[in-house]
């Protein structure tokens, strides 16, 4: 460890969890699961280890019966078609084929036993995958354009510099005892392909002319994340070049780690220190860690299409396309991905890439092989063509799996989309994002409509419910959507969001966007209507 922990020389403003980080570093628990919990069993692992097997990338699932979860870091989403197949076999061998891909572009297991985990850390080892700090007080999975290097419209390829932060931090002794989960972002992408605003640290395209010359690089964003307090990441007067990127995330990193909020589990993310001190006091700050660096250029991001690629759209490559695949609610499976690693290796640039709508683009496909793509027969349910509202659902784990969840969730929104697919016509696509309890891992605020899970009293006792908000957009733009009064009971939702887009469906006028409509007509008509839909259904 090259730096001084100073944050424990004042107890007093630390929680009970820091004080087990610094006896033992979240990294140790990779090797104590390997000598020791592997061999001696689930019921052999410690309280304060428990918690460290986040660092592994691994977290209990529920019902706390000795299964986990286990989420593998995909750097800006893409991987090769070699590493999806080491993925499907482990899924297939200890994690009863199941694979989520998630709101950042990783990879997730469940029902892992900890005898399972050497073997599996080494089978991920040996294509090139880590499982190590995607979950933890650590910089996680790094999520960018999943386009890189074949987008029409991103500025610069990313590929590199992503692996280059990457690879600094990953396992890096220096920055995995944080205050708290931190998460970058980096792209190039005019369109904000990895939701720039939402992350601890975010790159977006910038241009600035230096010496007489346009210089292409980043501008960078500081303190933004979701959670009960959401906050949207705000811009540095900087402009930073390509070769800088990795000095200003081992600056702004090391800002965190020194100054970052240790007292409160919940007040500890960058986002509440970028807060209190202002951009200004943050950037004054990291220059006297980094050295002088230039004032913003031009912010190159145009706007927001949600990050999604469904359908086949020509890529920067002449002559060769993309293939955007929805993955319902996210949830495929070993058999899947095989099938998608053989059509990237067949027709495609042997890659496989998630998105951070939880989807898959196949990508690199002579425009002679679209055809022969769309007939194969995975393409029939991850569908480049899907219906409507399902192509445009996320949601989170929920309590099939997760042991923080009030609700459940995946499954829901599945029937949910397929009711309102079922029972609603609708040129537009309106995004739905379900979440299971505050937390928001299916980053519920971004959503057109978001829904967020709590149990409401009836005559019958508790019953799942979802309170409802509306407006939310990144881009330009970029607002977290508002909260509605009225909590919908969980099986009503189908029917009341129908209610809802036929509101929007008859008040609209033409070509307006659920986002536009939502600002034209304000969240008090909609809380209006909300009111009277649930009047009706009482
Ligand atoms: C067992 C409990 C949990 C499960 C199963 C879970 C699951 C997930 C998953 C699958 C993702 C996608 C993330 C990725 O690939 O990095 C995610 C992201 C996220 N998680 Fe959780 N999570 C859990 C606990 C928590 C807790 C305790 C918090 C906050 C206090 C939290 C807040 C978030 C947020 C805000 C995201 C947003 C996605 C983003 O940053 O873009 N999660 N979570
Ligand atoms: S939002 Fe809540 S319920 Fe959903 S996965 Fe995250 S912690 Fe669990």
């Amino acid at each position: 460890m090259a730096y001084e922990a100073v944050w424990m020389k004042d107890p007093s403003k630390l929680n009970k969890i820091e004080f087990a980080k610094h006896e033992k570093d979240g990294l140790d628990v990779i090797r104590t699961i390997i000598e020791e919990y592997a061999h001696k069993g689930y019921d052999a692992i410690d309280a304060d280890d428990m918690n460290r097997f986040k660092w592994a990338g691994v977290y209990e699932q529920k019902p706390r019966d000795g299964h986990f979860m286990m989420r593998i870091r995909i750097n800006q989403g893409v991987m090769t078609s070699e590493q999806a197949r080491g993925l499907a076999s482990i899924a297939r061998d200890y994690g009863r084929g199941l694979i989520d891909v998630t709101t950042r572009q990783a990879i997730q297991y469940h029902w892992l036993r900890v005898e399972q985990l050497p073997d599996i850390f080494k089978r991920l080892e040996a294509v090139g995958l880590y499982s190590f700090e995607a979950c933890g007080d650590c910089p996680r999975t790094i999520v960018g354009n999943p386009l890189a290097g074949i987008d029409k419209d991103e500025f610069m390829d990313t590929t590199e510099l992503v692996e280059q932060v990457n690879d600094y931090f990953l396992m890096n002794r220096d920055f995995s005892n944080l205050p708290r989960k931190y998460k970058m972002s980096i792209s190039s992408s005019i369109y904000n392909n990895a939701n720039a605003e939402i992350n601890d640290l975010a790159f977006v395209p910038a241009t600035k002319v230096i010496d007489g010359e346009e210089v292409r690089g980043f501008h960078a964003y500081v303190g933004g994340g979701l959670s009960a307090k959401p906050h949207l990441a705000q811009e540095l007067d900087l402009f930073v070049r390509p070769e800088d990127v990795l000095k200003v995330a081992i600056g702004v990193t090391t800002i965190f780690r020194d100054y970052g909020y240790r007292q409160k589990r919940h007040h500890a993310r960058l986002k509440f220190l970028v807060a209190d001190w202002g951009v200004e006091k943050f950037k004054a700050k990291l220059l006297e860690l980094i050295g002088d660096m230039p004032d913003a250029g031009e912010n190159k991001i145009v706007g927001w299409k949600g990050v999604y690629f469904d359908g086949v759209h020509p890529q920067r490559q002449e002559g060769y396309s993309y293939i955007g695949l929805n993955v319902p609610v996210g949830r495929t499976n070993a058999e899947e991905f095989d099938q998608l690693a053989e059509l990237a290796d067949t027709y495609g640039d042997g890659k496989i890439r998630t998105t951070m709508t939880q989807n898959i683009i196949l990508a690199g496909i002579a425009d002679e092989n679209v055809e022969r793509v769309l007939q194969a027969p995975v393409l029939q349910r991850l569908s480049p063509k899907p219906k409507h509202f399902m192509s445009r659902t996320v949601s989170c784990t929920g309590n099939e799996f997760c042991n923080l969840a009030i609700v459940e969730t995946k499954e829901r929104a599945r029937r949910v989309a397929q009711y309102l697919d079922d029972h609603v016509e609708l040129d537009e696509k309106i995004r739905i994002h379900m979440i299971g309890c505050p937390n928001s891992c299916g980053q519920k605020h971004i959503a057109d409509i978001g829904l967020q899970g709590t149990l409401v009293k009836t005559p019958d006792g508790m019953v799942d419910a979802f309170d409802i908000a509306v407006g939310g957009i990144l881009g330009p733009d970029a607002q977290f959507n508002k909260a509605l009064k009225g909590r919908v009971k969980g099986d009503e939702v189908g029917p009341v969001l129908a209610e809802l887009v036929a509101f929007y469906k008859a008040e609209r006028t033409d070509s307006e966007s659920f986002h536009q409509f939502v600002q034209r007509v304000g969240v008090p008509a909609f809380q209006e209507k909300l009111t009277e839909i649930l009047a009706a259904t009482a």
